[in-house]
């Protein structure tokens, strides 16, 4: 009897494994190191000013940034544009203004347009919103030690296309390392030196790919800094806390365990 079931677990175990690996299509997420990883790291500002820089030259060509506001470019922790240049910035863009009933030229007050192509989807919260649990059997320990993955995986996504493609219901469709289901509609957007940088900095696609992942990180998280030193400053407060907490214990027992001791 004992052997039967151990024998039927077994096979269980064997037929779940077999039928896991056979569903999950191989996706390779590419680790990449940004700046902002790790209790204290920090956004680099000029590779967000590089990564808006990708997205205001090609990606915006399809994809909105509807939740982000222009003039968020000028604070402190982001891109940190002066006030000018993000006016001037912002120009570029054409809203529709509701007290008008017309179109005019963008503000900072306004919020970067929505995606112009009904299939590509809105990229604001996007490395949020793809930041899987990169670990073994999900645990989220690859999370832990190597970064949150949305950026990783837009960025893996961006250098992952293996030039394949294939025509579906009309669609062309190309095959994407990164992409879960191996295939996209997208068109590889980049393939390096698609932008020339004012500071100089390499252009290939690995960098362009990380840049702009760098910015879309920003655009969904704008307040990590804030956040990781308020995270920060509440840790030491709790040791200090803690460690108050226990001399005082220590004073106010003092007597009561002083004569256990006699
Ligand atoms: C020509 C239009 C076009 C351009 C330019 C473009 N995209 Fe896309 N993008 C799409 C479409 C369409 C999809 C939806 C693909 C699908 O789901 O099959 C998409 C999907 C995506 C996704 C989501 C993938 C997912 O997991 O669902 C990301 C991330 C993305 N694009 C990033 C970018 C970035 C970054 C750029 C600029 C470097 C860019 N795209 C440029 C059309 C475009």
């Amino acid at each position: 009897m004992f052997r039967t079931l151990t024998l039927s677990a077994v096979a269980a175990l064997g037929l779940a494994t077999a039928g896991h690996a056979a569903g999950a299509y191989d996706t390779h997420i590419e680790d990449f190191d940004f700046s902002f990883e790790g209790p204290f790291g920090a956004y680099d500002q000029n590779q967000l000013q590089r990564g808006l820089q990708v997205y205001t030259e090609i990606c915006s060509a399809c994809h909105g940034l509807k939740f982000v506001p222009i003039r968020s470019l000028s604070e402190e922790g982001g891109p940190s544009m002066p006030e000018d240049q993000v006016r001037a910035y912002a120009e570029q863009f054409e809203v529709y203004d509701a007290a008008d009933d017309d179109f005019r030229a963008a503000r900072p007050s306004d919020y970067f347009p929505e995606s112009g192509l009904e299939t590509a989807p809105d990229l604001s919260l996007m490395a949020k919103a793809r930041a899987g649990f990169h670990g073994p059997y999900g645990l989220g320990i690859n999370q832990f030690f190597k970064g949150i993955g949305g950026p990783e995986y837009i960025a893996s996504l961006l250098t992952g296309y293996t030039g394949e493609e294939k025509e579906e219901a009309g669609v062309t469709l190309y095959e994407n390392k990164a992409f879960p289901g191996g295939w996209l509609s997208m068109a590889p957007p980049l393939y390096g030196e698609d932008v020339e940088y004012a500071d100089g900095h390499e252009n290939d696609l690995h960098h362009l790919s990380e840049d702009v992942a760098a910015f879309l990180m920003w655009t969904a998280e704008p307040k990590m800094m804030a956040r990781k030193q308020a995270g920060f400053v509440g840790v030491v407060f709790l040791t200090l806390l803690s460690v108050l907490l226990y001399l005082t214990n220590k004073r106010l027992w003092a007597p009561v365990k002083g004569k256990e001791t006699l």
